[in-house]
């Protein structure tokens, strides 16, 4: 979709903020520990290109999700290594030799279908992966991810490291977390030339469960300020959040007690009341779900009233304020401040897509 820079509608990201959250993840982590910054998804969108420009120094690599993605930080001048934490194409293995991206190799089966048309991986780099649990992607026993191992060594690529991903770190039973790294340590047990790398933790492992990091973490959701398990557990030190969104008021009016507002006409005012309208709605990834949630308008919350419909909301206002008055929809205003974990909450779904749903329409602006 077009940005759309010409209307009020911007997503402001605070890259001093991502910045201060991997410092602090850092600091809480044994110091030789390797960093991912994981931007995937456009950096959950908050911009791949320029997150990873703003941080290449604060961390080792990134991870993204496709070929696409790692191709897009290649061109524009990222040189730290990046791993594709998804399963790529066979026929996209030339591209990974060529830009120097390192692959996720999670089956035995895609092994041999790359070797019936690649016999040279000279200059290919892989990450083996292990499902200890997840059940998604990955090597189910050591016996098979070595036989891989094996194999592509042999046709000269380098193997530089193993990892699983946990599916329950975020949550406050832990049962399943401990199963998952029970399996995850046998399997290394097992291997007979480990990998140079073994990671394990994301966001969650790595706030809440610094005691199991193998040597690197892959730091997505926290990094960017959120609390990867909502409301659920605490955080164990100081994060801020990277992102915020505004808009502003592009029409204002009073309308008179038995007015309908929005399609459907699902709103009437009970009263005269003061309706403004935003540009914003669920082409942005403001989703029809919020209506009747707030927004911030001069430290005061006001309603969304009305259908949330593709381009535009209506809120109801105290009083009437000036057109161009700024209005927040993630992040303070005033003394109030509404997070994305609320928005989350309100829609019965999880920070992560909030942030990833806002769409190419909105503008990033970067400070
Ligand atoms: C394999 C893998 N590692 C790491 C991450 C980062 O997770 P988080 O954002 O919770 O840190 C993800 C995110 O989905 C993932 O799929």
């Amino acid at each position: 979709m077009k940005t759309s820079p010409h209307r009020p509608t911007k997503a402001l990201i605070n890259l001093g903020a991502i910045r201060y959250n991997i410092q602090q993840m850092g600091a809480h982590i044994p110091q030789e520990t390797i960093k991912w910054a994981v931007v995937k998804a456009n950096a959950y969108g908050h911009g791949a290109v320029a997150v990873a420009t703003a941080i290449q120094n604060d961390v080792d690599g990134f991870c993204v999700s496709n070929v696409d993605e790692a191709l897009e930080l290649r061109q524009a001048g990222i040189t730290k290594k990046i791993l594709i934490l998804g399963v790529s194409e066979v026929e996209s293995v030339s591209l990974a030799q060529e830009f120097d991206i390192t692959l996720t190799v999670a089956g035995l089966e895609w092994v041999e279908g790359l070797l019936a048309s690649h016999s040279n991986l000279s200059g290919l780099t892989v990450h083996l992966k292990i499902d200890s649990g997840m059940g998604r992607i990955g090597f189910r026993d050591a016996q098979e991810a070595q036989e891989a191992q094996v194999l592509l060594q042999e046709h000269g690529a380098y193997v530089e490291g193993v990892f699983t991903h946990f599916a329950t770190a975020d949550e406050q039973y832990e049962a399943y977390f401990d199963q998952q790294l029970k399996c995850f340590k046998a399997i290394l047990a097992d291997f007979k030339d480990l990998p140079e790398l073994i990671h394990a933790s994301n966001s969650a492992t790595t706030l809440w469960h610094a005691e199991t990091i193998f040597n690197a973490v892959r730091m997505g959701d926290a990094m960017y300020g959120l609390n990867p398990s909502g409301r659920v557990l605490e955080l164990p030190y100081d994060l801020k959040p990277a992102l915020s969104l505004e808009s502003a008021i592009v029409h204002v009016k009073t309308l008179p007690a038995g007015a309908c507002v929005g399609y459907g006409a699902t709103y009437e005012t009970g009263s005269e009341q003061v309706i403004a309208t935003l540009p914003i709605g669920y082409a942005d990834g403001w989703t029809r779900d919020m209506q009747n949630f707030s927004v911030l308008v001069d430290g005061q919350l006001c309603p969304i009233v009305g259908r949330v419909s593709m381009d535009q909301i209506t809120i109801r206002l105290p009083h009437i304020y000036p057109l161009g008055t700024k209005v927040t929809l993630i992040g303070s205003n005033g003394d109030k401040e509404i997070t994305t974990t609320e928005v989350a909450t309100y829609r019965r779904t999880i920070n992560y897509e909030v942030v990833c749903l806002l769409s190419d329409r909105i503008p990033r602006e970067y400070y």
